[in-house]
């Protein structure tokens, strides 16, 4: 069997993959990459923990096979450095967000998602950009916080 190879940019670099193309991306990043900050939650599209950036859209990389990322630029939270992801993770810090953790990867990468295409959202903004991304330690109000704290600070920079 002739496997179709997959090529795509990951955190800044050019990668190939020749394999099962069904094979979601969050297991290749996660297993062949050891790249363990996306999370599995649900599986199923459905909890927001396995958020990566593809062309700069939050995605659920639990739901994306291989197949679906060739010529894809793909980002996950440890290659998150442009100005916008870097001032999302430092209110975060600021704001100490994080309960458990388990989830704050995919909040991560859907707020820096939203503050790229919405430099200034209102709270309602907020809410329905990240309705997808849920957090059973309930840190949505400083989440929301946070957001609006980094849109400030980015402001402040420009
Ligand atoms: S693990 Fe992908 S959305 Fe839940
Ligand atoms: S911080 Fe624990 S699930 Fe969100």
């Amino acid at each position: 069997m002739v496997l179709k190879m997959i090529s795509f940019t990951l955190n800044g670099k050019q990668m190939t993959y020749q394999g099962d193309a069904s094979k979601p991306l969050l297991w290749y990043v996660r297993e062949d990459l050891n790249l363990t900050g996306s999370k599995f939650g649900c599986g199923m599209a459905l909890c927001g923990a396995c958020t990566v950036h593809m062309n700069g859209q939050p995605v659920r990389s639990c739901s994306m096979p291989m197949s679906a990322i060739d010529g894809a630029n793909i980002t996950t939270i440890e290659g998150l450095q442009s100005k916008t992801g870097l001032a999302v993770q430092n209110a975060w810090e600021q704001l100490d967000v994080v309960q458990c953790g388990y989830c704050q990867s995919g909040q991560i990468m859907s707020a820096t998602a939203l503050l790229s295409s919405n430099s200034n959202p209102t709270d309602n903004d907020i809410n329905a950009a990240m309705q997808g991304n849920l957090c059973r330690c309930a840190t949505y109000h400083r989440i929301r916080a946070a957001i609006h704290l980094a849109a400030k600070e980015l402001a402040q920079e420009a």
